[in-house]
């Protein structure tokens, strides 16, 4: 069976922690989009890691870990996240990066710096790692790729174009013979990872191999599909999976959408159940929601039934996973929403347009919390009634089934909810 997990929020949901669980039952974890601005948290016996390139499912030696060509590499992140695993004796024998994938170049980090300072208040805050300015390279077809960095004189020409395009300022402030000699240096060091992946993929289907594709940021941050344009710059759903891994869409047998029992996000942008006040410290405090890979505070909500149906509807969702219940442990009501007022009138369809998000008011349930530990609990039916209720009802809500819950971090706080999946 080939698995697709994505997020169905702003990310965050925790999604690096369903990919380790899930990973022991595939044969290859494959990444498709994004890049070092993911920051998957897996934490196995007390120990946390943090992946921002290599897939959440390297902790399990043998399975292929493949990075595909939708992921946007930078190549010392990546270096440096691989030395530091090595440094913890993570065997890395099986992971593979592609040869199409594009690379961040030290000029897209500034361009990105400079491009969120200069639109001031209007700012979309980034993770400032590049990203967007790499996938814009991409598009306008000056992209440098992974296997470039193998070729001297593929590498040398693209940069020359490259720094023929680039503004003025950043072209006097970088040197190209250093970046051309930096660059040519990293590919020497990847080699051994290179390959292309694509095949790679396809064969490991041919042979009934089963694959996880393992999706960065969410839904609600794709560059079609989220709160445009307080989004990241890559396909973030499903529908990604195709592009950034080199496969066709007969490949991919179920799709698994992941979300925090509330909400968060970081960056700018409209989050109508967004709490002001102390409710949200709380959420923030217990949920230990800061950036994994900026450090930033996330911002903390409700749970949204109509960003879950959205995402439901783009994604194709088949099942919900579900995680941090344990959050809201302490609190003595929790609010649901399950359709936004706009202009008067109730709507069940997440908006399309930012501007009228901006105007669409929460409406809410109102459940009793459960004011009791869930963290150790280790079977459904062992969870207070009331939370099996706030379950059940976000069941309802997004007419989807939960497959799995994740009730504390480690590997043994995810359980399966549904056996027939
Ligand atoms: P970028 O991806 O760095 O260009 O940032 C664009 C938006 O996506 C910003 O609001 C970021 O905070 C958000 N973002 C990017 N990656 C992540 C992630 O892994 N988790 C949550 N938000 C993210």
């Amino acid at each position: 069976m080939n698995i697709v997990v994505v997020g169905t929020q702003w990310g965050d949901e925790g999604k690096g922690r369903v990919i380790d669980f899930l990973s022991q039952e595939v044969d290859a974890i494959v990444r498709f989009q994004g890049g070092s601005n993911a920051g998957h948290t897996v934490v196995v016996d007390g120990e946390i890691f943090v992946f921002h390139l290599v897939p959440s499912g390297i902790l399990h030696p043998g399975k292929s870990c493949i990075i595909g060509n939708g992921v946007v590499v930078d190549p010392a992140e990546l270096l440096a996240e691989i030395e530091a695993l090595q440094r913890r004796n993570v065997d890395l024998k099986e992971l593979r990066l592609s040869s199409s994938a594009h690379i961040v170049m030290p000029y897209h980090k500034e361009i990105e710096k400079m491009e969120e300072k200069q639109r001031g208040k209007k700012k979309i805050g980034t993770t400032k790692k590049g990203v967007g300015p790499a996938y814009t390279d991409k598009i306008a077809r000056r992209g440098i790729r992974v296997g470039d960095l193998l070729n001297e004189k593929v590498l040398a020409e693209k940069l020359d174009v490259n720094f023929v395009l680039l503004p003025n300022y950043f072209r006097l402030n970088l040197c190209k013979k250093d970046i051309l000699n930096r660059y040519l240096e990293y590919g020497d060091k990847l080699k051994e990872y290179i390959t292309d992946t694509s095949v790679l993929v396809n064969q490991l289907i041919k042979k009934d191999k089963e694959i996880l594709f393992e999706g960065a940021q969410g839904t609600l941050l794709d560059i079609d599909h989220g709160t445009y344009p307080f989004v990241t710059s890559s396909c973030t759903s499903a529908g990604g999976v195709c592009i950034g891994v080199g496969i066709g869409p007969t490949r991919i047998d179920r799709v698994l959408g992941v979300a925090k029992v509330y909400t968060t996000r970081v960056g700018e942008g409209p989050f109508p159940t967004e709490i002001e006040g102390r409710e949200g410290e709380i959420l923030q405090e217990r949920g230990k929601e800061y950036g994994a890979t900026t450090g930033r505070p996330r911002r903390c909500g409700w749970f949204d039934g109509v960003i879950l149906r959205y995402a439901a509807r783009i994604n194709g969702l088949d099942e919900l996973v579900l995680t941090k219940l344990d959050v809201l442990d302490k609190l003595d009501r929790i609010k649901i929403c399950t359709a936004y007022k706009y202009k008067d009138k109730a709507i069940e369809d997440f908006p399309f347009q930012v501007d009228s998000l901006r105007e669409c008011e929460p409406i809410y349930e109102e459940m009793e919390g459960w004011e009791e530990d869930t963290s150790r609990v280790s079977r459904y039916e062992d969870l207070p009634e009331k939370a099996q209720a706030y379950l059940r009802r976000i069941e309802e809500i997004g007419e989807l089934s939960i497959g799995y819950l994740s009730l504390n971090p480690e590997r043994a706080g995810l359980i399966k909810l549904n056996d027939e999946s």
